[in-house]
């Protein structure tokens, strides 16, 4: 089949392009390298079945052709992760909504399978956990800017689902829920390579708040296979349905952890969200996914645990340092 992912240069992106060309798919990736890395696909470059166009989706004729022509979009570009977010608001909306606006007309134009990734940012401060998928959400004020992506990426979900309500376009919505594996880059604020990156150098691990809040954390790998059997399952379409792992661990005992596996000589600081984020910050003390209804309509269960997830990625700062090292 003839594959189109866009942001396929990004962390979850490029896995998803090594999974699918390794099937023998023909694949197109379109990326604008914002915060995406020509290192993911440097790779695939130059092998049969696989093209890398770098521009950004925003760009309509070019989209329209290149989705003509293919028989499955992933559209995986967006702006991404909370720091981001609050450094470049008008952007982060902008890239967002225009974005699957654009992919999802030509999708509805040509009739094309297309799966949009949703964030589990859309459960907003909810204490009703496990999060699933028909719950109540609740969002903070428009004056505190950390929600502006949660809502550009609702209304990317009531596009999809307003476009297979209409005209029955075969589109699944996937909220992803913290997403961790090697080529996630720290420097958006994921806490898993800042923390696992700290802890191989031995560096201080920067706690914001009091480390009490926790999250769950699934591996990329287990990620993307849950995303390319969506797009081949038909009762995914015009549904929205979340994928991540529902071990739950507390951002504290995730620094424990990244420190104790590393044998690291690291040590835990905490600061406030402020410091972190300014003033007004607001975030959530528990995000757990209910996982029943990926493992009803696509048999999900995700295999890779925690520790599994900081040993991939201290591999990767390993062997960054090392590299560092060499040349320095
Ligand atoms: N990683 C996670 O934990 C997580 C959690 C929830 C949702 N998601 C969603 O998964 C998707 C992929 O996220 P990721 O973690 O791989 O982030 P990422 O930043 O690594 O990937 C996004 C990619 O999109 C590209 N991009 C941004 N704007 C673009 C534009 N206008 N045109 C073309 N390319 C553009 C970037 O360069 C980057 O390569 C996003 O939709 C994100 O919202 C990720």
């Amino acid at each position: 089949m003839k594959i189109l992912i866009t942001g396929g240069a990004g962390f979850v992106g490029s896995h998803l392009a090594d999974k699918l060309h390794g099937e023998g798919h023909d694949i197109t990736v379109i990326d604008n390298l914002s915060t995406g890395s020509y290192q993911n696909v440097a790779h695939l470059e130059g092998q049969e079945r696989f093209r890398f166009i770098i521009e950004t989706v925003l760009n309509e004729s070019l989209m329209e052709e290149l989705i003509r022509e293919t028989d499955r979009v992933f559209h995986m570009a967006s702006a991404v992760g909370v720091k981001l977010i609050m450094e470049h608001p008008v952007k982060t909306i902008e890239t967002i909504f225009r974005g699957t606006d654009v992919v999802l007309g030509s999708c509805a134009r040509y009739r094309k399978r297309v799966l949009i990734p949703s964030t589990s940012e859309v459960y907003g401060k909810s204490s009703e956990v496990p999060f699933a998928e028909d719950n109540d959400i609740l969002k903070g004020s428009t004056s505190k800017h950390r929600w502006a992506y949660a809502c550009a990426k609702e209304l990317d979900e009531f596009l999809a689902l307003a476009h297979f309500k209409e005209t029955r376009l075969p589109v699944a919505v996937v909220r992803l829920f913290n997403t961790v594996g090697p080529r996630q880059t720290g420097q958006y604020g994921m806490v898993v390579p800042n923390f696992v990156k700290a802890a191989v150098r031995n560096e201080p691990l920067i706690v914001h708040g009091d480390g009490g809040q926790s999250r769950c954390f699934g591996h990329v790998l287990d990620v993307v296979g849950a995303l390319a059997k969506t797009l081949e399952t038909p009762e995914c379409f015009g549904q929205v349905m979340n994928i991540g792992n529902a071990e739950e661990v507390t951002i504290k005992q995730l620094a424990e952890k990244a420190i104790a596996l590393t044998g690291s000589r690291s040590e835990i600081k905490y600061i406030p969200y402020e410091e972190a984020y300014g003033e007004g910050f607001e975030d959530m003390r528990r995000r757990v996914p209910s996982l029943e209804k990926a493992a009803r309509l696509i048999g999900y269960q995700p295999t890779r645990t925690l520790n599994e997830i900081i040993n991939d990625v201290a591999q990767q700062f390993r062997e960054e340092l090392k590299s560092e090292t060499a040349s320095a």
